[in-house]
């Protein structure tokens, strides 16, 4: 692991390390920057991070999976992985939580990139855990939203992703055994439990697009655009779309172009499953909480356009299978991985035909993680 990694390229030990869960979201998908609601997990995957400060101003990472990077602390983004961590490193020198030196800092973990399980927000999130540590200046438990803050403003800002909170929240703040209901536009978390019987199958369908190619940002300007154009239908501003009720759509369709009205119809109808799913959930409903993914999965294929071939297959596969409750993607899309919802004891044979069936397509092995729901990042 990095602290390992660390000595032997860095020539002694590191000062600090930090590690931080992946994600997989249940519920509430494209919704967080239209201040909608989601529903994520902290995985027991993780990202690990460990830290030392230079005398210069030179940052130089090694990791294992992504390689060795190198910079000048206030050079601009490089585009390449060390910008995450050098963007944190920017706001926790505003934040004067770190001082303004270079830094060494390696990182390993087993979270798959570019897979819709948050490794850039892990990275991001394990990095200001690992850095505030470093200097002495470690995070307490009640800054774990401050964490989350802090991250999504390297990540919007400095890396140059428009995305929403809802990664850095259910990395930073993750509760054992819970996912977590987060309101997007209050900015509010509820735990949520998840009942014993319950196996998150997530499965790995090696397709890959990274956010930063462009299709996200163009949703999220689609969204905008949605919000505007029902903005000036219904004669009040909306501050984000998920203040429109899918129940207003209707009296709306002539005044939203058409594929701004399906965006606008996935982001609210959307809102509803996760407070749909929500309640099953708590009420013990699993079999209408699993309805409401195979919906999630339709709604982001037809009228939100964000899903690819190897997740429809796998979706359409579960519905063969004893002991899944539900399936959909899960992440931002256009590639990564799949969420099945499937009850114990059938989640060996189910990840079993699921890989196989995507083998037979595919032909190139496939991974499958049969996950739970764990704490947020710590330092270690
Ligand atoms: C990415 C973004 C999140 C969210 C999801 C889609 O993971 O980082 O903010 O928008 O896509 O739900």
């Amino acid at each position: 692991m990095p602290s390992f990694r660390f000595a032997s390229e860095f020539g002694s030990p590191p000062a600090a390390e930090a590690r931080a869960p992946g994600r997989v979201n249940l519920i509430g998908e494209h919704t967080d920057y239209s201040g909608g609601l989601a529903l994520p997990v902290a995985v027991s995957l993780e990202t690990r991070v460990s830290v030392r400060f230079r005398s210069d101003r030179t940052v130089r990472g090694v990791s294992r999976e992504r390689g060795a990077a190198r910079a000048e602390l206030h050079a601009p983004a490089a585009g390449d992985w060390l910008d995450h961590v050098r963007g944190v490193a920017q706001e926790l020198l505003r934040a004067r939580r770190i001082p303004a030196r270079g830094f060494d800092v390696a990182v390993a973990g087993d979270v798959p990139e570019d897979a819709g399980l948050s490794s850039s927000a892990a990275l991001a999130v394990a990095s200001a855990y690992a850095l505030a540590g470093a200097a002495g200046a470690r995070f307490r438990e009640h800054e774990r939203a401050d964490v989350a803050e802090l991250a999504h403003r390297a990540e919007t800002g400095f890396v140059g992703v428009p995305c929403g909170i809802m990664d850095q929240y259910a990395i930073a703040c993750g509760e054992p055994g819970c996912a977590l209901l987060l309101d997007c536009a209050r900015v509010e978390l509820r735990p949520v439990r998840l009942p014993e019987e319950l196996t998150l199958l997530v499965v790995d369908t090696g397709v890959r697009r990274e956010l930063r190619d462009g299709d996200y940002q163009e949703r999220v300007a689609e969204c905008q655009r949605a919000r505007e154009q029902a903005s000036s239908a219904l004669g009040r501003p909306l501050a984000n779309l998920s203040e429109l009720r899918v129940e207003e759509l209707p009296g709306l369709a002539g005044a939203l172009d058409p594929l701004a009205l399906r965006r606008a119809r996935h982001v609210t109808s959307e809102n509803q499953r996760v407070e749909r799913f929500a309640r099953a959930l708590e009420a013990g409903d699993l079999e209408a909480a699993g309805r409401s993914l195979y919906e999630s999965h339709e709604s982001l294929a037809r009228d939100y356009e964000v899903s690819w071939p190897e997740a429809d297959l796998l979706v359409e596969a579960s519905r063969d299978l004893a002991g899944v409750l539900g399936a959909r993607m899960t992440g931002a899309g256009w590639g990564g991985c799949t969420l099945h919802l499937v009850r114990s004891p059938h989640q060996r044979d189910c990840a079993a035909a699921l890989c196989a069936h995507l083998e037979r397509a595919r032909s190139a092995p496939v991974r499958c993680f049969q996950l739970s729901a764990v704490g947020g990042a710590e330092l270690l």
